[in-house]
């Protein structure tokens, strides 16, 4: 993703006490629920139920600011959700990458709305989402 696309959607989802940013933090959270408890756990320590089956250590995310000099690392934990970190190198991940799933759904989505085009941005903007859900379970 551009640094350009990514501003102009922080810039969209946090519009001081705006309709967009309500939705984005519920919808974040909608996803949390939905996709990551059951390996980060309902609170992010990491303790969901399919942490056994993993063969990895799993990370308590609610500690990535404090462990970040108290700077949240909102690219790092964009491209992790995204998918985009584990091209290359970090190819043995056992995260899943959710990136490339919330493209196709968005394709799919837009292709009955006529406006295919849009499918990376809104894949993006959910992937914010989660972003900013992960964000507010940080610990001080
Ligand atoms: C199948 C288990 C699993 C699921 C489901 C899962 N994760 Fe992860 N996640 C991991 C593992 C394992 C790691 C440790 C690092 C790695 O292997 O990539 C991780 C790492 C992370 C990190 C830490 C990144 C960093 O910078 O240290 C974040 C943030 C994260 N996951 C968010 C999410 C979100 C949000 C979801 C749901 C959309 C999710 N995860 C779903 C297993 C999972």
């Amino acid at each position: 993703m551009t640094r350009i696309g990514f501003a102009a959607l922080v810039a969209m989802a946090s519009s001081a006490g705006s309709a967009v940013a309500q939705d984005a933090m519920s919808i974040g959270q909608f996803e949390f629920a939905n996709s990551c408890v059951q390996c980060h756990g309902t609170a992010g320590k990491g303790d969901g139920p399919l942490v056994s089956f993993l063969t990895g250590s799993m990370p308590d995310i609610t500690q990535l600011q404090k462990s970040n000099g108290g700077v949240f690392p909102v690219t790092r934990v964009f491209n992790t959700i995204d998918g985009s970190a584990r091209i290359g190198a970090h190819g043995t991940s056992e995260m899943p990458a959710w990136g490339q799933r919330y493209r196709a759904d968005a394709a799919e989505w837009l292709s009955y709305q006529g406006a295919p085009g849009e499918a990376e941005a809104l894949a993006q903007l959910r992937v914010l989402a989660l972003v900013e859900y992960v964000a507010s379970l940080q610990e001080q």
